[in-house]
């Protein structure tokens, strides 16, 4: 079965109700023939490197293709010129490999309700957004002590350690709510503060910056923070699983990454 690259990008698009500017083909053309294609979370120097070894000539990123910062320095060159920026852009052009991203429409799809799954939670008590993208997801759990939900949710991710708010460990939580990926960062306090307004105990990060913290703490807010990258490639993998199922024959897999940060 010969596939296209904007077959890809057409079945992606079909997987959520509303479109999204940051998504779609960004680097290669429509009309490349797809030998293989890796699902990564960003497509670093390894993911790149993967994607050659197995034979995928595009990539499906659920993070920007390049470093690019919102808000450019007086001084400081574009990010398209900067070295780590080039090597990347680099590699698409030699290697003929097109870069596809797939940001909120993977969010929107299934990324956080399948993290939830993986935490074992149950079906959500609150579960709204807007057009299918449902950022407001809230999971009763069996009333427990903090520092047991904390430790199951270690077990889970197969974690050491993990950081938490400074919660009494005895203290009887109930409901959860999904602050996945960078959803419970500051920027996005606002679908936070939705998930407090449903009775919502302790925020599941995700990742939590030290702005956030003060929102939470102030707030009343407890949080677990389980990794920005953790957190979302889960659902990649289940994205990708589905896009082999959508085209039989296409080769399809996930770049597992979880080794580039050091706990000492
Ligand atoms: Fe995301
Ligand atoms: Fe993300």
């Amino acid at each position: 079965m010969r596939i296209l690259v904007s077959d890809l990008t057409d079945w992606l698009s079909s997987l959520c109700e509303d479109s999204y500017s940051e998504d779609g083909l960004q680097i290669g053309s429509g009309d490349m023939q797809v030998t293989g294609v890796l699902f990564c979370w960003f497509a670093n120097k390894a993911a790149r490197a993967a994607a050659l070894e197995r034979g995928a000539n595009v990539i499906v990123g659920h993070e920007p293709t390049l470093h690019d910062p919102s808000h450019p320095a007086p001084g400081c060159p574009p990010c398209d010129t900067w070295d780590v920026n080039v090597e990347s852009l680099n590699f698409y052009e030699e290697n003929k490999v097109a870069f596809v991203r797939s940001h909120r429409t993977c969010d929107a799809y299934c990324i956080p309700r399948v993290f939830g799954e993986h935490l074992g939670f149950p079906e959500p008590v609150v579960d709204s957004g807007w057009k299918g993208y449902n950022f407001t997801l809230a999971y009763d759990l069996t009333p427990q002590p903090f520092g047991q939900l904390v430790d199951t949710l270690k077990v889970k991710m197969g974690y050491d350690t993990v950081r938490t708010s400074a919660c009494a460990a005895d203290k009887i939580v109930t409901r959860v709510g999904m602050g996945w990926g960078g959803v419970a960062n500051c920027r996005n306090l606002q679908y936070m503060e939705l998930l407090r307004q449903h009775g919502v105990e302790v925020i599941i990060g995700g990742e939590i910056d030290e702005y956030g913290m003060e929102y939470y703490r102030d707030s009343g807010l407890e949080w677990i923070e389980l990794g920005h990258y953790a957190s979302e490639i889960i659902g990649m993998k289940k994205v990708a699983q589905d896009m082999a199922t959508a085209f039989p024959g296409l080769k399809t897999s996930t770049f597992d990454d979880a080794a580039h940060v050091a706990f000492r």
